[in-house]
């Protein structure tokens, strides 16, 4: 298996959760963080948030930031999307340590009305849908430690914070996470949160968008990951196919590898569009139908680039 850098992975296939997923219940990470003190006199609201507890960052939390952000913000540049790093001038997010959300939600909430609130890691799927649904983002607090700076399995506040919150002030991109969090809810009563979570995994967290200037990337788990902010635009091994939803439904993907297939959209109205349609009957359709495996090229794709395949091991593929 191919070593990865990517900064945060996701649910495995299998297992039905539209969100990162992590080794370890939530209950584990709370016991965890109170246990540590962490978050002493402080209680779990019920919506799984707290109050970001800004006077427990560490200097070395906060050196950790300031590495992470010089490093992606400096290598990033002609690699992200325009709208990505509006959002970042817009925001006037700190370089030096881990930002406050509260300061961060006065000009989030003035754009957008989109307000990012702590939570001590992954919430359950409804609480997370409810949460994007309400145009809330929830981010795990805490940072990661200095040597899990190339990788590590959940969301830290460097992916959620950096990766994520630059877009919502993109008004298209805002509409889109809110109407995925409404889908959200609506899929999980479908029993089909598995083919919805394969869409927020090809767009929000590994998608690339095609602009005149060329492929960039929009998607946090690319662009928390310097290895894969990199491999994603610049390597011949993955597919980069043009957006599609039904073949993005059908889409198996991997968690522990850089990605294997890539999907571009040519605009966010696109994606808000195409998305805009009442999934129901689009489930039922696809339920019958085989997946495709990561690295798949399908007929009917529109492929941009035909990945060489160079370094997959065939036992790699799913
Ligand atoms: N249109 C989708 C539905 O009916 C909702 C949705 C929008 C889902 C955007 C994902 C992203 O379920
Ligand atoms: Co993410």
């Amino acid at each position: 298996m191919e070593a990865t850098a990517t900064a945060v992975r996701q649910p495995a296939d299998a297992a039905p959760a539209s969100q990162p997923a992590f080794a370890g219940t939530l209950t584990d990470k709370l016991r965890e963080q109170f246990d540590a003190g962490l978050l002493s006199g402080q209680a779990l609201r019920d919506d799984f948030t707290i109050e970001q507890p800004l006077e427990r960052y560490t200097e070395t939390d906060h050196a950790v930031w300031r590495q992470l952000y010089e490093r992606q913000s400096s290598m990033l540049r002609g690699r992200v999307c325009d709208e990505f790093l509006a959002g970042l001038s817009a925001l006037g997010m700190e370089r030096d340590r881990v930002p406050s959300f509260a300061r961060l939600n006065e000009t989030l909430m003035r754009a957008t009305g989109w307000q990012v609130v702590a939570v001590p890691g992954l919430v359950p799927d409804e609480v997370f849908f409810e949460h994007l649904a309400n145009r809330r983002f929830p981010a795990s607090w805490w940072m990661r430690k200095p040597e899990q700076l190339d990788y590590l399995q959940e969301p830290d506040c460097f992916h959620d914070v950096f990766g994520h919150v630059p877009l919502l002030i993109n008004p298209v991109f805002a509409s889109y996470m809110e109407a995925y969090g409404k889908g959200g809810l609506k899929a999980a009563s479908l029993g089909a949160l598995d083919m919805l979570a394969r869409l927020y995994w090809y767009t929000v967290e590994f998608g690339l968008i095609r602009t005149p200037a060329g492929l960039r990337i929009y998607g946090a788990g690319i662009l928390s990951s310097q290895g894969e902010s990199i491999y994603s635009l610049d390597s011949a091994s993955p597919n980069r196919i043009g957006f599609d939803v039904r073949r993005i439904m059908r889409t198996r993907y991997r968690i522990d590898t850089f990605q294997k297939t890539y999907f571009v959209i040519d605009s966010f109205e696109q994606l808000f569009d195409a998305t805009r349609p009442d999934f129901a009957p689009l489930y039922t359709a696809l339920r019958g139908q085989p997946t495709l495996g990561a690295g798949d090229v399908a007929p009917g794709d529109l492929v941009l680039d035909r990945g060489s395949r160079e370094g997959w091991a065939d036992s790699d593929d799913i």
